[in-house]
Parts: C-alpha cells; sequence; structure tokens
C-alpha cells in the first residue's frame, strides 16, 4: 500500500513538472519578444561589412546588428540573400531588417525605415597602378565597375551621365572586383571602406585608390520594413550600445581604431 502511494506521487510529479515545462515553452514562443528570432537580410560581399568565411555570415555589421539586437531582446538569423532581394523582402515584409551597409537616403526612405546612422562612408575609385587617374573627372572615358543599385552606381553617374554605356553593374559587390582584376573595367566605384579593404587584401593585384572632393559623405542605416515597430526599439538599443562602449569595442576590432561617433550624431 505505502508503495503504490509513493508510486502514485511518483507519477504525479512528473505530470506536473511536464505540464510546467509545456507552459514555459509556450510562454517563450508567444510571449515576450525577447526570444523572437528575426530574419536579416544582407548581401555578403561587402568586406570588411559582411562577407562569407567558413560558410558563416561574419564581419563589422554582423556583430554591430548582433550587439543592438541583443540589446532590443531579440535574436538574428542573417541570410545571404542578395541586394535586390534583400530590397525586394524589406518592401513585401518577407524580412524583418537589412544589414549590408545600407546608405540612408531620401530615395530610399519612402520605401524603407532607417535606423539612426552607425556609420560614416564615401565613395572611392579603385583601379589599376598605372591607370591614369587622379581625381573623378579622369573616369570620363574609361569603363567602370559598379554595384547595381547602390551609391557607387550614383556616383559614377554623376560623372559619366545617367545611361552612360561605359558603366557595367554587377550584382554584387565582390563581381565588381572581379571585373577589375580581369580587366573588364578600369575602375570600380564602391564605399571607401571596403574599397580599402580589398585593396590591402589583394596586394599582389596592384591596386590603387584615389577619391574626389565632390564626394559627398554618406551614412549606412539598418534597414526595416516601412513603419516597423522596430525601428524605435533598435534606436534606443543602438543609443545604448554606442554609449556603453561595445560600439567602440567592435569598431575597433575591425577598423583598428577608435571611432569618432560624434559624426554620426547630426
Ligand atoms: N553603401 C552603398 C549603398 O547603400 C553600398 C552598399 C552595398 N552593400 C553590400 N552589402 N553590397 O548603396
Amino acid at each position: 500500500m505505502k508503495l503504490l502511494n509513493s508510486k502514485i506521487v511518483f507519477i504525479m510529479m512528473i505530470g506536473f513538472v511536464l505540464v510546467l515545462a509545456a507552459c514555459g515553452k509556450q510562454n517563450s514562443n508567444n510571449g515576450s519578444s525577447k526570444d523572437k528570432v528575426l530574419n536579416v537580410g544582407t548581401e555578403a560581399t561587402f568586406a570588411p561589412f559582411e562577407y562569407q568565411q567558413k560558410g558563416k555570415i561574419v564581419g563589422f555589421d554582423v556583430d554591430l546588428l548582433n550587439a543592438v539586437a541583443k540589446q532590443a531582446g531579440y535574436k538574428i538569423s542573417i541570410k545571404n540573400t542578395g541586394w535586390d532581394a534583400m530590397l525586394a523582402g524589406l518592401q513585401n515584409k518577407e524580412l524583418d531588417v537589412g544589414m549590408a551597409g545600407i546608405t540612408i537616403n531620401d530615395e530610399r526612405k519612402k520605401s524603407y525605415d532607417f535606423s539612426n546612422p552607425y556609420f560614416e562612408s564615401k565613395s572611392m575609385i579603385v583601379f589599376k597602378k598605372g591607370t591614369n587617374i587622379k581625381t573623378a573627372k579622369d573616369l570620363i572615358g574609361k569603363k567602370v565597375g559598379v554595384q547595381n543599385g547602390t551609391t557607387g552606381q550614383f556616383t559614377a553617374e554623376s560623372i559619366l551621365g545617367k545611361n552612360s554605356n561605359k558603366i557595367s553593374k554587377y550584382e554584387t559587390s565582390a563581381l565588381c572586383f572581379t571585373a577589375l582584376k580581369s580587366g573588364d573595367v578600369d575602375a570600380v566605384v564602391t564605399d571607401n571602406a571596403v574599397a580599402l579593404q580589398y585593396v590591402k587584401n589583394n596586394p599582389n593585384s596592384n591596386l590603387e585608390t584615389v577619391t574626389d572632393k565632390s564626394f559627398k559623405s554618406e551614412y549606412y542605416g539598418i534597414a526595416f520594413p516601412k513603419n516597423s515597430d522596430l525601428k524605435a526599439k533598435f534606436d534606443k538599443a543602438l543609443t545604448k550600445v554606442m554609449d556603453n562602449g561595445e560600439y567602440a569595442k567592435i569598431y575597433k576590432k575591425w577598423f583598428n581604431k577608435q571611432p569618432d561617433v560624434d559624426v554620426l550624431k547630426n
């Protein structure tokens, strides 16, 4: 009799624990935003911001987004969707976030929401040593490679004309550099940090860079679908990550110097 009792108590206890576990699981799934995983799209051939290493997407953007998302109470799942699919995915709300060194501008603001700026950038020209390029004007008459739909394209168009047949548009950032190496184009216009990183990583390609006074500062933002409630949460979290030193730590890791966060607070 006693044995039977303790068996029943034991079974009841197990049942109780199982019910508790089930409740807990349900809570974490529909409850707070804490465990929500956000779908992030990127174009991962844009070192040092996002690129593939041993099958993983890594880079400054990835580290920063992880820190900001964590601060806001989210997890992220980042996929190399490509540039166009990333933008389309934000527009049809299949993606929650776009993180790809995306420059904030008025045209894009019509279709997406952006976080506050997290990085300052400018266009830069990359070319093989010996090519006569000293300023932007020297691009005239040369073949120029750009990533389609990026500010590199817009900069090249401002110099060569919008419909210039001298501009070759590539789907990824990496393909621009492949074209430069093979001689399909004479120069590439891209973001300065990406240009400098590429030149540094490819010392045998004998490349050089120049900027031009006419190239204006651009600012990267985290992109969201229009009217996403993530914008406010991520802005708050980004400020926190900048104030608590995490941003400087990540910046130091990828750029080996201290950031000037004041230029971002315009
Ligand atoms: N900052 C530029 C733009 O927004 C280029 C971004 C390209 N990013 C990339 N991951 N390929 O147009």
